[in-house]
């Protein structure tokens, strides 16, 4: 059984007993009990008499989860995805609050059209922040009334899809959003260097016969947005991070003391360009010495595994995770990119870019963590609480914190299928698969998103 409620539900009260609480904010890692009422993490003492009481034991309790880059789709394509199925996903996959790419149809280019979003997102499972277009249309030419779509609560500006091509453009909008505090949040992506390109170039697109960009492409964009946060004093965070060279040029940034932060994706941690050819094993899992692989016939040229950036090598995924394990890298965001299956069951090269992973990106975690590439306290960091820090939220898991909370099941095990899904696409290489760690519980703002096998709340 299992159920998903709205965050303008009433409160639940509730004793979660001798779960593993996991809180980076405190820096604290204890078998304890965890206690909401009110909306908020109470004294156990101070819970009112019908509170309900769960048994922690096996059970992780972290912050909530916090998405920075998610595509709900809604205006505009809601075969793919709407903003109320996106927030079940969500709530299914621990995510407390997500945050909306503006890359709809039309874009969220305008106060009305952020407004609309906000709208359908007030009963929805879980929060919705939504950052707004960079460019009128994203056309990458005229800016967004960033002083109006600031009023609105947006938490950046984006033109994700694409980059903002010219840097004059890029340098206006940044010139603007230092005035209002906000960030550019950049999808570095030069396009003439990556223009009609459909892969990471390496020895595997070679292999593949695909048109290929070069790691290049998303450090001069890196490079030059960090020459504009210099000159104009505006933050500038990198969305979808995937190589090597580009996290160096934000490591450097960081050491200077610019105001940068950076995100990367699960599939960009876990994935490797050899995904295209068929592999399906996670990066830290392939030997440095690994040959080539052998085309899977089944699974080669497979549309779901394309997606921009595209996949990198084992050395860009590897540097990635470290750059989230030292802390250079903000925040894990899923890039959560619904689409259906004519637009992803299609010849490589004519497939939409993008997977979703707003219900697999804590599973790659868990399987990063117990690979020992990352502690949980720097998953959880990356997850929940680094992320809400960024756009003004708090991920706490001390009395008198509002109770953002996931629940989960470290070991139990769910096989990524169509129906066990709650997002109305299932475009990931993950389907099929079977992955450690199943959400419990999630709770935003002490409200029920979404439970599933918990005894005494199902
Ligand atoms: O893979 C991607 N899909 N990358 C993007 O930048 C856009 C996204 C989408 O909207 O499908």
């Amino acid at each position: 059984m299992s159920r998903f409620g709205s965050i303008a539900a009433e409160p639940v009260s509730l004793l979660l007993r001798g779960a593993r609480v996991v809180d980076p904010a405190a820096g604290t890692d204890d078998v304890a009990d965890l206690a909401v009422h009110g909306g908020l993490v109470v004294d156990a003492a101070d819970l009112p008499s019908g509170a309900v009481e769960v048994n922690g034991a096996g059970l992780l309790a972290i912050p909530g989860l916090c998405d920075l880059h998610a595509h709900l789709r809604e205006p505009g394509d809601e075969a793919s995805e709407t903003v109320a199925s996106a927030c079940r996903a969500a709530a299914h996959g621990g995510y407390t609050t997500v945050c909306a790419m503006p890359n709809t149809l039309p874009p969220l280019d305008e106060a009305a059209r952020v407004a609309y979003v906000q709208r359908l997102a007030a009963e929805a499972s879980c929060r919705v922040r939504v950052v707004a277009a960079a460019t009128r249309g994203r056309a990458g030419e005229a800016q967004t009334d960033v002083g109006e779509l600031a009023e609105l609560g947006i938490v950046g500006v984006s033109d994700d899809g694409a980059a903002i091509a010219s840097p004059r453009v890029a340098r206006s909008v940044m010139a603007y959003l230092a005035s209002v505090g906000l960030p550019l949040i950049e999808h570095a992506e030069e396009p003439s260097l990556a223009g009609g390109a459909v892969m990471r170039s390496g020895a595997i697109a070679t292999r593949l016969g695909l048109a290929a960009w070069p790691s290049s492409a998303e450090a001069t964009i890196v490079q030059r947005d960090i020459e504009l946060a210099l000159e104009t004093g505006a933050r500038v965070h990198f969305t979808h991070l995937s190589t090597a060279a580009a996290l160096a040029e934000v490591r450097r940034a960081k050491r200077d003391g610019l105001p940068v932060t950076c995100d990367v994706t699960p599939h960009h941690l876990a994935m490797t360009d050899s995904w295209v050819a068929g592999e399906r094993r996670f990066a830290w899992d392939i030997p440095l010495d690994a040959d080539l692989p052998r085309l899977d016939p089944e699974r080669a040229y497979h549309g779901s595994t394309r997606l921009n950036p595209p996949l990198a090598g084992r050395g860009d995924a590897l540097a990635l995770m470290a750059g989230v394990a030292d802390g250079t890298v903000d925040a894990i965001a899923t890039d959560h990119a619904p689409h259906p299956p004519e637009r992803k069951l299609v010849e490589f090269d004519r497939a939409a870019p993008g997977i979703i992973g707003l219900e697999t990106a804590l599973s790659l975690g868990l399987a990063a963590v117990r690979a020992g590439c990352l502690s949980l306290d720097a998953l959880v960091g990356a997850m929940a609480t680094r992320p809400a820090k960024l756009i003004g939220e708090e991920r706490s898991l001390a009395v008198g914190a509002r109770a953002d909370v996931t629940v989960l099941d470290p070991d139990a095990t769910w096989a990524v299928e169509r129906e066990a899904l709650a997002s109305a696409s299932a475009n990931t290489p993950l389907l099929g698969m079977e992955l450690a760690g199943v959400v419990r519980l999630t709770l935003a703002g002490g409200r029920l998103a979404y439970v599933g096998g918990l005894d005494g709340l199902d």
